[in-house]
């Protein structure tokens, strides 16, 4: 958990979209002074939202008085506007500003390339879990050992967090944990297709194959059983659980589309970097 120190850092966040937001909402759930949070955005109605709850929100860089030194800056524009526009933000980072950069593919050396007053840099690719607390962040640092504490403590309120030592593994990291979420959220949606193909009117079928999903994750977290113990047990001889795993589990074509998977959102990673 994060000390009070941490939860009263003076916090820039650039971007507050799908990722900026489930880290802001999470770190105020968790306690954070909201008065202590500053945001870009572009968005109209997204600021507004992030002023009802206390937090100093602005459409541009211009907007922001000078002055503020920051402890943290949380970058999480798109890896394409971070490459067109993010010199205009230079301004805003002082030698004691920690850069934390959520972007996918876009290294150390050429945020620091791009943001020449940054002299700080950590990456932490995190999930949209974090946002009820659930995610699992993973962080790398040319000089981690400086920003441990400040960075542990801000992320692990919103879930798991693991350093790694080598930034090329960011690629794989980011093709697990920081797309994955949307691989299971298509997976529970074919899950419910298939629960309509076989009868079950659309409510009943969401309502059974999405609990499904839930229960069976929290039984993975809760056992001490890894996932393929936890399958066989519930595998029958000649049972209804063998006859369907035996299609799903044909010619190991859900294994080869899952390494597809993952694979190319790790090229992607590359090529955004
Ligand atoms: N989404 C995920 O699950 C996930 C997971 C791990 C990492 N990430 C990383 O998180 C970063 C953000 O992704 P996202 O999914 O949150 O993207 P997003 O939803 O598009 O959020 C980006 C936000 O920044 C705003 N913006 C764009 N240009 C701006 C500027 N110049 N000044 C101020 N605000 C600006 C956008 O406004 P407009 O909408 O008006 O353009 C949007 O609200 C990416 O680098 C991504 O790699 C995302």
């Amino acid at each position: 958990m994060a000390e009070q120190s941490e939860l009263e850092k003076k916090i820039l966040v650039v971007g507050g979209g799908r990722m900026g937001s489930a880290i802001l909402n999470g770190w105020l759930q968790q306690g954070m002074t909201p008065s202590s949070i500053y945001l870009i955005d572009r968005g109209l109605e997204t600021l507004e939202g992030f002023k009802d709850k206390g937090v100093h929100t602005f459409q541009n860089v211009e907007e922001v008085p000078a002055g503020i030194t920051f402890d943290v800056f949380l970058l999480a524009l798109k890896p394409q506007v971070i490459i067109q526009q993010v010199t205009e933000f230079n301004r805003l980072i002082s030698d004691s500003t920690c850069l934390v950069s959520v972007a996918a593919g876009i290294m150390v050396a050429t945020l620091k390339q791009m943001l020449p007053n940054a002299k700080n840099v950590v990456r932490v690719m995190p999930n949209t879990p974090a946002m009820i607390g659930k995610g699992v962040m993973v962080g790398y640092s040319d000089k981690q050992a400086e920003f441990v504490k400040l960075i542990e403590g801000l992320f692990s309120t919103l879930g798991r967090f693991f350093w790694i030592a080598d930034e090329q593994q960011m690629h794989a990291v980011t093709a697990i944990s920081g797309s994955g979420p949307a691989y299971l959220f298509y997976f529970a949606q074919c899950f419910v297709e298939s629960a309509k193909t076989l009868g079950l009117d659309e409510n009943l079928a969401q309502e059974l194959a999405l609990e499904t999903v839930i229960g069976a994750a929290n039984l993975i977290e809760q056992s001490d059983d890894d996932v393929e113990i936890l399958r066989k047990n519930v595998t029958s001889p000649n049972g209804t659980t063998q006859a369907g795993l035996e299609a799903l589990m044909a010619d190991s074509i859900l294994k080869q589309l899952m390494e597809a998977c993952c694979q190319q959102a790790a090229k992607r990673s590359v090529e955004l970097s």
